[in-house]
């Protein structure tokens, strides 16, 4: 066996993104790109705003000494207190610059975090329908995924978690906007998660990390505002992101912020900051950190997605299907006409548009939409959507 037990398992159960997306290639190749409507990936379709070039170009005509080699770990002190002050503005919480720390991403930030705080056999409770990545980022650091169920609207049952929190529960890990459902949650619930948090840390004298994924904190719909989590717990930690918001998934820049007054604040940080570097990311990308030191106040046009969300919700609902209305993120998370989310998805596949089983995040009966797409796919994808839902009588 040329691969560990261990990966050969996790790449055969959690494949179903990368499965849809090889077949995907298959049927372009046969129908042709502009016959296949692909909403499997969350790869946004937006370039970068203006300013990203602006500054490319700049730092290309007048390049910075030294600026392309190693770093402290924890990333450029400017770019570090850039990211602090503006998250300090939108969140009111006091970061500066030490409690930034510059990743790869937001996938990295989370393996970071992770191999910081949890000893073999911790537990990290997620909600379903979850970032399928999750569960091999959990497992890679010797966590134990515990998987709790939301509600019909997507929201994490607090019930559920007041009976699943036990002496063992290291992280509880959210997702707000949320992939796959496009759920924010509400200032209400965050509230009621930090106070159980802290009953619980109490009824067994642990510290629980209320770790927030906030990959897509930007893209957000409606006029709403982004309510920090971190407001609720302050034993927290923030993951995040230029993926989605400067549309940059490929150039792997995001950060890690921790609440500043968590305890053992210090040893925190440094443990993260190891783990950066010997995870092997050792920092985040250079030039990338260059570049969105002046592009914190700068986000994709949000305006452009929700118009997207609004014409394809709009269409789904007229032709019968049961979807909840995404507030964020650029997913949509329908109910699967049949029982069998992998035979719905397989039957949209026959009119050659492409998605997700909800059973790859966690929900079986659902199946996930990715509309970051241009408008030529989704106008595209809509004949495909109502064949599927006049076969299984919707509406
Ligand atoms: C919920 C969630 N978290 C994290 C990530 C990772 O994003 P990044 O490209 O910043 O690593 C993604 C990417 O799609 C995501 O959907």
């Amino acid at each position: 066996m040329s691969i560990s037990e261990k990966v050969r398992k996790m790449m055969a159960e959690r494949a179903w993104i990368r499965r849809m997306f090889e077949e995907g290639i298959v049927l372009k190749q046969r129908y042709g790109e502009e016959n296949v409507f692909d909403l499997s990936l969350g790869n946004p379709i937006m370039e970068p705003p203006a300013e990203f070039n602006r500054e490319l170009k700049q730092l290309a005509e007048q390049p910075l000494s030294g600026g392309h080699r190693y770093m402290e770990n924890a990333g450029y002190p400017e770019t570090r207190a850039a990211v602090a002050r503006q998250l300090s503005l939108e969140t009111g919480i006091k970061f500066t610059v030490k409690d930034i720390i510059m990743t790869c991403g937001a996938a990295g930030a989370l393996n970071v975090v992770l191999r910081t705080i949890l000893n073999p056999g911790d537990e990290v409770i997620i909600f379903a329908p979850y970032f399928l990545e999750y569960l091999n980022y959990i497992e890679y650091h010797d966590g134990v995924a515990r998987v709790l169920p939301s509600d019909e609207q997507f929201i994490p049952r607090l019930d559920v978690l007041k009976a699943a929190i036990g002496a063992k529960t290291r992280v509880v890990l959210v997702n707000s906007p949320n992939n796959p459902t496009g759920v924010v949650y509400a200032e209400t619930l965050l509230q009621q998660l930090g106070k159980l948090l802290h009953e619980k840390e109490a009824q067994y004298g642990t510290q629980i990390f209320l770790v927030s994924d906030e990959a897509y904190r930007k893209i957000i719909y409606d006029k709403l505002r982004f309510q920090s989590p971190l407001h609720h717990h302050h034993q927290s930690i923030m993951v995040a992101s230029h993926s989605k918001d400067l549309a940059l998934p490929g150039e792997r820049i995001g950060y890690i912020a921790v609440y500043p007054d968590c305890s053992q604040q210090e040893e925190l940080i440094n443990g993260l900051i190891f783990c950066n570097r010997t995870l092997g990311f050792v920092n985040a990308p250079a030039l990338m950190q260059h570049v969105v030191r002046h592009l914190q106040h700068v986000t994709v046009s949000v305006d452009e997605y929700q118009k997207k969300r609004d014409f394809l919700y709009d269409h789904l609902i007229k032709m019968g299907y049961s979807v909840i209305k995404p507030q964020g993120a650029f997913y949509m998370f329908p109910e699967s006409p049949l029982e069998d989310d992998v035979a719905f998805v397989r039957e949209l596949q026959r009119w050659k548009v492409l998605t997700v089983p909800g059973r790859g995040f966690g929900a079986p009966g659902y199946f996930r939409i990715s509309y970051c797409v241009d408008d030529q796919t989704l106008e595209g994808s809509l004949a495909g959507f109502r064949k599927a839902a006049e076969k299984f009588s919707l509406g």
